[in-house]
Parts: structure tokens; sequence; C-alpha cells
């Protein structure tokens, strides 16, 4: 194994580099072929544990998580809403000194990304941000993995997002900037991206050669995209504003009209869970151009490179 990852944490897309987040995908890829075998997987982590902190329901983060260790010859310890409970049941820095004098590495799925990084600064172990209300890392490295497999290349990929500017719109903003994707945002108009990540990811997409536009039109978004990707209208916590959200976003769901302002062969993303007929229409999640599967197994084969070149 050539690159380590050994002590670093992943809260956000920008703490690996362009290099790094490369070999993750080298792995991943290689993992997923069975180039590197499974015998050779197993091999990565034995004995070592690491610890789902998560306040937050989850499939495919959970998942691809406990899977991948059990791959790597580890262990994971799923540490759900009722057992930790941070900054309820427990302090966020006291379950921290727990956690890093127990586990070898922490994923944590919380509310509050100051909590992230509180828990990053006192566990002394690796944590990885499984999904906070700012960034959610792990998907995007799932995200550009699946478009390079379904478009050979990033460079050049342009993609559209349609749907809220949160924490998932925020980490392709800076992935996408990273490696020269040209990025299209189009929420509707209170729910745009934070500017300073905004800020950062042009930043980014001066360096690479890419485009970072923000909008409101998800036509103009869509317009000869490659990729059209999309997210609830609802996240986790955001439930008491449901009926104004329902409202706000009416106008920005992914289904076949949308689409045929698109590449005719443009692929369709969305990070899951998906509710159906809201943001994305039944024809598109379930037809031809929607890669939003390969997307979701791509986040165990992802998971386990990072968690690889973690415990290298
Ligand atoms: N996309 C995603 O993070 O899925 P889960 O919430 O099921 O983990």
């Amino acid at each position: 194994m050539a690159m380590s990852l050994a002590g670093k944490n992943f809260l956000s897309v920008l703490d690996l580099t362009r290099d790094e987040i490369e070999e993750v995908w080298r792995v991943a890829a290689g993992q997923k072929s069975g180039e590197i075998s499974a015998e050779a997987q197993r091999q990565v982590a034995p004995g070592r544990s690491l610890a789902l902190l998560f306040d937050k329901a989850s499939l495919r983060t959970r998942l691809g998580f406990e899977v991948a260790m059990h791959q790597l010859g580890g262990h994971a310890v799923y540490l759900g809403p009722t057992e930790v409970s941070i900054g309820q049941r427990e302090a966020v820095g006291d379950a921290a000194r727990v956690l890093g004098r127990t586990v070898d590495a922490i994923a944590a799925r919380l509310f509050s990304h100051e909590n992230m990084q509180t828990l990053a600064e006192l566990a002394g172990v690796p944590v990885i941000n499984a999904m906070s209300n700012r960034e959610h890392p792990c998907q995007v490295l799932a995200d550009l993995l699946t478009i390079r497999e379904h478009k050979g290349d990033l460079k050049g990929v342009e993609v559209a997002w349609v749907g809220d500017g949160y924490n998932v719109c925020h980490s392709l903003l800076l992935i996408c900037g990273m490696f020269g994707v040209s990025l299209r945002v189009a929420t509707p108009a209170t729910y745009d991206p934070h500017a300073d990540i905004v800020a950062k990811a042009q930043e980014l997409a001066g360096e690479s050669g890419g485009t970072i536009t923000l909008g409101t039109d998800p036509a103009a978004a869509a317009k000869d995209a490659d990729v059209v990707y999309t997210d609830v209208w609802i996240s986790a916590g955001q439930e008491e504003s449901a009926i104004r959200r329902r409202s706000d976003f009416r106008e920005f769901q992914v289904n076949e009209e949308l689409m045929a302002h698109a590449k005719s062969d443009a692929i369709v993303l969305h990070c899951l869970p998906a509710h159906r007929d809201e943001e994305i229409t039944d024809d598109v999640l379930d037809g031809p151009q929607c890669a939003a599967f390969d997307q979701a197994e791509n986040r165990l084969h992802t998971q386990r490179a990072l968690l690889t070149l973690i415990f290298s």
C-alpha cells in the first residue's frame, strides 16, 4: 500500500488532498473488482475496532462501514441515538475521550458539525464525518467514483444539482471544485449553499479548470448536463418545516420533463433515501438513466477504501 491516511480525520472533503482522494478511488476500484483480493482485504484491520456514533438513522452509511470493517478483518460497534445521544445524555467531549480510549477510529453522524470537530479534537483517534449539518464527505467520494465509472473521466463533466444547498451539496461543491468538474447548483432562493463553501469551491475550480455556478432555475442547471443530481427536500431534523419546504421546492422535482433538458445519455444521481414523487419521480428513479443504486453500492467500496488507508 503506497499511501496511508493513518491518524487523519475526514470531517470535510478539504481534509484530503486530490492525490489522497485519487488513492481512495484506486483502492475502492481494486477492491470492488477483486484485483485486491478478499484475503488481502482481511489483513488490513485484524483486531481493530470502529465506533459508529450515529445520532440519526442510516441505511447506506452504517451498512457500508459495518460490512467494510467485517471484510477488512476488524469490527464495528454501532452506537445509536438511544445509546449515546450527544449533548443530551452525554457531553460530546466526554464521549470523545471514552471512545478514543476504546476504539481505533470513529465514524460519526451528528446533527452539529461543531460537535463533530470537538469529537475529532478530543478523541485522539481518526474521526470520519458520516454526515453533519455542514458536510457529507463520504457520500461524494462515492458520487464522483460513480460518475467516473459511467462517464470514463471527471474532467469536463457537467453536473446539475437540483434541490437543497445543504450538506451533500456542500461536499459536492468542494469535490467538484477540486477535480475540475463543472457544477451548476439550482436551489430555491433561500436554500442556497453556504457562501464560504461556494467561495472555496470556486477558488478550487479556478485551479482545476472547472466552473461553479449558482442559480434558481432547475431547467437552466440541467441544460446539456451529463449528470443530474438531487436529494430530499426535507432532511432529518427539518420535519417541522416540511409544509413550507414542499411548497418552496415544488418546481425542483427531477422528472422526465426536467431530464429532457439534459444530454440524452445523462445519468441521474440521488444520495438516497428518496421520497418518491416528491423530489424525484418513480419513472426517473426506476428508469434507464438512474445510477443511484450504483452510487449506493459505491458507498461500501469507497468507505472500505477509506478505512483501508486509515488502518494501513
Ligand atoms: N445517503 C446516505 O447517507 O444514506 P443513509 O442516510 O441511509 O446512510
